[in-house]
């Protein structure tokens, strides 16, 4: 689907992944060695500390992560900075450095990489709030965050679909995932963020799916009752209670819509971002 305003580990080969069941799923890396890490910090000064089911992450009243600190060299990509650099409004947390490098390395386009980096903060919200109520869906939450920062990578390919309805970024997504080196769990969700009643997509996919919704705005029911039916599971909750919390989250991350909106339209679909 196209992204304009009217819509809406390493080094080994990753243990099988049970199809509905998330707490199997590998420990999440890629395979792909930092073609920055000689002068890169493997993550950024300040960033907000993974949320996990286990560790709680800062409060998302919090600013966005800031990117300074990274030497010059890794910033003077238009793609790393816009990846990385600090925003103002709105606030945004930067990019995973592995994710961000690989937007770089395929020259994704200035507004696919604003896109990615709304649809993550997004992301990070939902898990924040996750963490916030000590709910254990076995889900990792780097993986998580890591699916929401390259999912529509395969529209470097398909750059149409920037712009305009279409499927073919999604397993085109994947397939240059693993091709620059990243390993099939971590790459799925290139093409399962649009596909959340696949039997590939487990908790982890379809937060990356409601993220990739909720930074504009849209309200799917069908994706939302899937993810209240985890929540129920790991809760002991009704499905109504759930709802209503769910519903309650996703009110006020999508208030912000319009300033990720504006963000994201603010960078040009075409152009090199090198
Ligand atoms: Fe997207």
């Amino acid at each position: 689907m196209g992204e304009g305003p009217s819509q809406s580990t390493p080094g080994t080969t990753p243990a099988p992944r049970d199809k509905r069941n998330p707490r199997t799923t590998t420990p999440p890396s890629t395979t792909r060695r930092s073609v920055h890490a000689a002068v890169a910090p493997t993550q950024p000064p300040n960033q907000t500390p993974t949320a996990t089911s286990q560790q709680p992450a800062a409060s998302s009243q919090q600013p966005a992560a800031s990117s300074q600190g990274y030497p010059a060299a890794v910033t003077t990509s238009r793609v790393l900075s816009i990846a990385l650099h600090d925003t103002d409004q709105p606030p945004l947390r930067p990019l995973p450095i592995e994710a961000a490098e690989l937007l770089h390395d395929v020259d994704a386009p200035p507004r696919l990489v604003a896109h990615l980096r709304a649809v993550h903060d997004v992301a990070g919200q939902l898990l924040e709030w996750i963490a916030g109520r000590n709910l254990d869906l076995g889900i990792n939450a780097e993986a998580v965050l890591f699916g929401a920062a390259t999912h529509d990578i395969g529209k470097s390919l398909h750059p149409a679909e920037l712009s305009a309805p279409g499927a073919q970024h999604e397993e085109a997504g994947r397939a240059l995932l693993m091709a620059q080196g990243v390993d099939s769990v971590m790459a799925r969700f290139a093409a399962t963020h649009a596909a959340w009643t696949a039997q590939e997509a487990g908790m982890e996919d379809l937060l990356v799916s409601l993220a990739d919704k909720i930074w504009k705005n849209k309200r799917v029911p069908e994706l939302e009752d899937l993810v209240v039916a985890g929540l129920v599971v790991a809760s002991g909750r009704s499905v109504w209670e759930e709802f209503l919390d769910l519903d309650s989250v996703l009110t006020r991350i999508g208030d912000q819509a319009d300033e990720r909106l504006a963000f994201q339209m603010s960078h040009p679909a075409d152009g090199s971002g090198r």
